[in-house]
């Protein structure tokens, strides 16, 4: 099932006349990964904005296929590529829950799924510290629970695994594989050499999608 489109998407920044994306089209369906690659500065982060809503293009068109009334979750979830311009709370659990209050879940239902994702991310020895105050890994876990707390539709991990160490990486792997099953998910890496996922491999060079064989 198809949960996310971008259809002849061209970006450039304001004041730039330099078009960081030309005519890109991709799309996110249930059951499978799409890894996005291309060198540093080829686009990938401000594809992954676009795709949140967070910058508009330039011409294009997005399209996101409604949350059905029973979903529970949010459409997007993105999470950033460096985690301490996602991480605004003043601790771990309320980094958590912040997303969850945004959404009206009743109280109790949040207390509990905010303990069940300090559960699963192994936070709950974190959730009155700072994010501030924890390494870069530990700010990274934290930035990835928080977005999938919220049950995206569709889920866009950019560079997230840069500051984890080898256990995490494989356990976010883990995590990501399996809610692929019900949500399109898709991961950002800067190295072809780091492409785990072979569903589909899409490159950005020089703004243009380029299609991989897996
Ligand atoms: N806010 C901005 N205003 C103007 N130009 C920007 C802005 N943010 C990024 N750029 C430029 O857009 C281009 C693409 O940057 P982007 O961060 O999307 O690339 P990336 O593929 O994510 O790189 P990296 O691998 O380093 O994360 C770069 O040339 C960058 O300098
Ligand atoms: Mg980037």
């Amino acid at each position: 099932m198809t949960v996310f489109e971008l259809k002849n998407i061209s970006f450039s920044y304001p004041n730039s006349s330099n078009l960081i994306l030309k005519n890109v089209s991709m799309k996110l369906e249930t059951g499978r990964i799409v890894t996005l690659t291309g060198k540093n500065g080829s686009g990938k982060s401000t594809l992954s904005h676009i795709a949140a809503g967070l910058l508009k293009p330039t011409a294009g068109s997005i399209e996101i296929k409604d949350i059905p009334a029973e979903y529970e979750g949010i459409q997007a979830g993105l999470v950033f590529q460096n985690p301490d311009e996602q991480l605004l709370n003043a601790d771990v659990e309320s980094e958590i829950a912040y997303g969850l209050e945004n959404l009206n879940m009743p109280i109790d239902e949040m207390k509990a799924r905010v303990n069940e994702t300090l559960d699963i991310f192994n936070l709950k020895k974190f959730s009155q510290h700072s994010p501030d105050s924890l390494s870069d890994g530990w700010k990274q876990i934290t930035a990835i629970a928080a977005v999938i707390a919220m049950k995206p539709m569709f889920l866009i991990l950019d560079e997230v695994t840069a500051f984890l160490d080898p256990y995490w990486t494989e356990r976010i792997k883990e995590i990501v594989k399996e809610l692929s099953k019900q949500i399109g998910v898709l991961w950002i890496t800067s190295s072809t050499r780091q492409v785990i996922w072979q569903d589909e491999i899409l490159s950005l060079q020089n703004g243009l999608i380029i299609r991989q064989e897996a």
